[in-house]
């Protein structure tokens, strides 16, 4: 296996850790041969069932279960969905899919201190996995985020420093103390979309070994967009499916640089004006990744969509009362499939999966106000 550098192309080869290219570039990883369902190992209850198909050797793997999500059909506005349970992982998000792959590569290559930035759930998987790796970390997460995921980081053991500023403030400071400790951003490091690829193939297993028709989840940097196109391409070239499904990203229109230039037809970065959002997880001005999820999208023959604050509170509201108890980013991909339905993109007939990707555990207080829920008292 070996990283290519995605501004020259050069490759470097994967027995050295590293997180940036010599062009200081963000790094992709060459496509790997994926497997076919008499691969998967069947007895392993964890996203390691696809162990043939991903680039870190089993021997190698620090988990703590993650993966084997429940997929449910329930309706949304009166049409069927699939909803994937993604905030039911070890630390309550869809980020320990990709964690534990990119942690067992570090490992596995003598990394023993990490360096992240974070909206939070990303900071709270990997403090959890150096943990369970016997890593030294530092989280940078910024001053806003929910504090029950800055003290699930700090529970963890890990050194979590608070950033006054936006996303994009964090993750310059980061990178700033990137000549200290390895930076082991998941939003730059490749191992991190290999294993978030394992939720195209466990909605493949779970669908009877089909492909959806349609994907819909939050997008922020797009660990989950990439992921999907890569598990999904794999199972493509091996023949176990016949189509791409639609991937559909949606984004806060208050943060939406993916939108934007989606947009504009093309994939040079359209800046944008960004206002505070209730989605904090995507609340990413400058995606690392921002061309290669546009033309995932595209590829896919999905789109991007821009919801408003009012959509995610209603959708939010809404997914709690189906008993689904999300965190406000999560809503989006709800606030989404909403627009997306009323335009007639997504059709009743299809097969369509919302991603739920983070717990409501985590943003209970600010649900609270959201959602302006007052107990009665007797
Ligand atoms: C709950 C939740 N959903 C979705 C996302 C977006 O993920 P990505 O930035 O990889 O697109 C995040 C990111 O932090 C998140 O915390």
């Amino acid at each position: 296996m070996s990283y290519i550098d995605s501004a020259s192309g050069a490759s470097y080869p994967d027995d050295i850790a590293r997180w940036c290219g010599d062009t200081g570039a963000y790094l992709d990883l060459a496509p790997v041969p994926g497997l076919r369902r008499e691969a998967i190992d069947t007895g392993e209850r964890s996203i390691w069932r696809y162990a043939q198909a991903i680039a870190v050797k089993r021997s190698d793997a620090v988990s703590l279960g993650e993966g084997c999500t429940p997929l449910l059909s329930r309706n949304w506005q009166g049409v069927p969905v699939q909803f994937k349970l993604e905030f039911m992982m070890p630390t309550g998000s869809f980020k320990d899919r990709g964690m534990t792959v990119m942690v067992s590569y570090l490992k596995s290559r003598g990394i023993e201190h990490v360096l992240e930035d974070s909206s939070g759930n990303a900071g709270a998987s990997l403090s959890a996995y150096a943990a369970a790796a016997g890593m030294r970390c530092r989280i940078l997460v910024p001053e806003t985020a929910s504090y029950p995921k800055i003290a699930q980081i700090a529970a963890c053991g890990a050194d979590v420093v608070t950033v006054r500023g936006s996303r994009q403030d964090v993750a310059d400071a980061a990178l700033r103390m990137s000549s200290e400790i390895f930076y082991a951003s998941h939003n730059w490091q490749p191992f991190f979309v290999e294993g978030t690829k394992t939720l195209a193939y466990e909605l493949w297993e779970s669908l009877g070994f089909r492909a959806p028709d349609n994907v819909i989840t939050p997008l922020g940097y797009g660990s989950n967009v990439l992921g999907l196109e890569r598990g999904f391409d794999e199972l493509l070239r091996n023949g176990e499916i016949t189509k791409m499904p639609r991937i559909f990203g949606v984004q806060a229109a208050n943060c939406a640089p993916c939108h934007a230039t989606w947009q504009s037809g093309g994939e040079v970065p359209v800046p944008v004006t960004v206002t505070p959002t209730v989605a904090e997880g995507i609340a990413s001005s400058q995606p690392t990744r921002l061309r290669e999820v546009v033309r995932a999208v595209r590829r896919s023959a999905g789109a991007i969509a821009a919801v408003s604050e009012e959509e995610i509170v209603s959708a939010l509201g809404a997914l709690a009362r189906m008993g689904f108890y999300v965190e406000p980013t999560c809503a989006a991909a709800g606030a989404g499939l909403t627009q997306l339905l009323a335009s007639g993109t997504i059709r009743s007939d299809e097969t369509t999966v919302m991603v739920l990707t983070g717990s409501g555990l985590k943003s209970s207080e600010r649900i609270g106000q959201l959602l302006n829920l007052q107990p009665r008292t007797l």
